[in-house]
């Protein structure tokens, strides 16, 4: 393999997998399927990865009685995945830099990818860091480092006389950090629907104009437009970049993820239920190099996945939205892995 760009071969594999989901006959499309109980699953236990940020995440820790979720793995309906190899994954990885950037869906999925590699090489050495708000998680003896850098909007937010101004129409603040890195999975949609003390700006700026708010999917679809003329302006050969789907929520009425211990039955929903997600899928199909880890559907079965009460806001504030590790995320990186993979 040496001499020969890594990137490169990313580059095509994601091509090869684009193209087996194009619909010819006998293809696959992963993100189509169902999830079947398998009791040899989850694949790590997060008491062994000592370095996660966000013990939020770990319900089990968090006095969750049940463990039926724990053991859910994907099947998709006309292939198998293959089985998540860690250290094959990182020997692929070897030299590079893989950045989560994102909110902390991201934070999710990144914490996730460190424990199912750390416990696939436990003797490996690792070195955890987190300076303000990127997170470095690097294997020195395969110099690849995993970061996650917390940006929920993508766009610029800087601080002025006037209050936080979100620059909607500029990533330039970011974009340096970005392109220094090998592969890039990029996530953001839930910070667009706070209001109140939960949103971290006061105004957004586009062009010369200043406003005090705007529809949020109006707003949510000039950003990611935004990211997307970034994206187009990156050369494919040298650099992977890839967008997480939206990740479904279960927090409305009447039924919530509150007490379920078992997933919706499939198959995954089909097409763009989800009107963040219809406005990425649309952003998305005019930046021709970005792979689109579409996770909407499968997610949206795991009504039984989230922290509910076992996460950090306990019965007053139950999170409907994040996902207990091990679980969801899980499958996102075996299906992240599956669709880099050479065949
Ligand atoms: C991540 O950490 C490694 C090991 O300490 C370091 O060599 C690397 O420069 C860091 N990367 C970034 C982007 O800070
Ligand atoms: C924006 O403001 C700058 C500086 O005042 C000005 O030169 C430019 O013409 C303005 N652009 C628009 C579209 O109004």
């Amino acid at each position: 393999m040496a001499g020969f760009s890594i990137a490169a071969i990313l580059v095509l594999t994601i091509l090869v997998a684009k193209e087996i989901e194009g619909g010819a006959a006998g293809s696959c499309n992963i993100y189509e399927g169902n999830w079947i109980y398998d009791p040899s699953l989850p694949v790590y236990n997060p008491a062994d990865c000592p370095f996660l940020e966000n013990r939020e995440f770990d319900c089990q820790k968090n006095g969750r009685p049940d463990k039926n979720y724990l053991h859910y793995r994907w099947q998709p309906s006309a292939c198998n995945l293959p089985r998540f190899d860690g250290k094959e994954f990182l020997e692929r990885l070897r030299g590079k830099t893989l950045m989560f950037v994102g909110d902390s869906l991201s934070l999710n999925q990144w914490q996730s990818l460190t424990c199912m590699l750390h416990t696939a090489v436990p003797q490996a050495p690792y070195i955890s860091n987190k300076i303000g708000g990127l997170s470095n998680f690097t294997f020195p003896d395969y110099k690849v480092s995993l970061l996650f850098s917390r940006n929920a909007y993508l766009v610029d937010i800087r601080s002025e006389q006037i209050g936080r101004v979100m620059y909607i129409d500029s990533v330039e603040d970011s974009r340096g950090l970005w392109e220094q890195m090998d592969m890039l999975i990029f996530d953001s949609w839930h910070w667009w629907i706070h209001t109140g003390k939960d949103q971290i700006w006061e105004f957004i700026r586009e062009g010369n104009a200043t406003y005090k708010d705007m529809n949020r999917l109006v707003a949510y679809e000039k950003a990611m437009k935004t990211w997307a003329k970034w994206a187009n302006s990156v050369d494919p050969k040298k650099k992977n970049l890839i967008f997480q789907a939206v990740s479904p929520d279960h927090a409305s009425k009447p039924k919530t993820c509150l007490g379920a211990t078992t997933p919706l039955p499939g198959p995954s929903p089909k097409g763009s239920s989800h009107p963040a997600e219809a406005v990425l899928e649309r952003v998305l199909r005019g930046a021709k190099e970005v792979y689109l880890l579409d996770i909407t559907g499968l997610s949206k079965l795991r009504i039984d996945a989230h922290p509910s009460v076992y996460g950090f806001g306990g019965s007053k504030f139950p999170d409907c939205s994040h996902w207990c590790l091990p679980g969801v995320p899980d499958v996102w990186n075996q299906l992240l892995y599956t669709s880099l993979i050479p065949n």
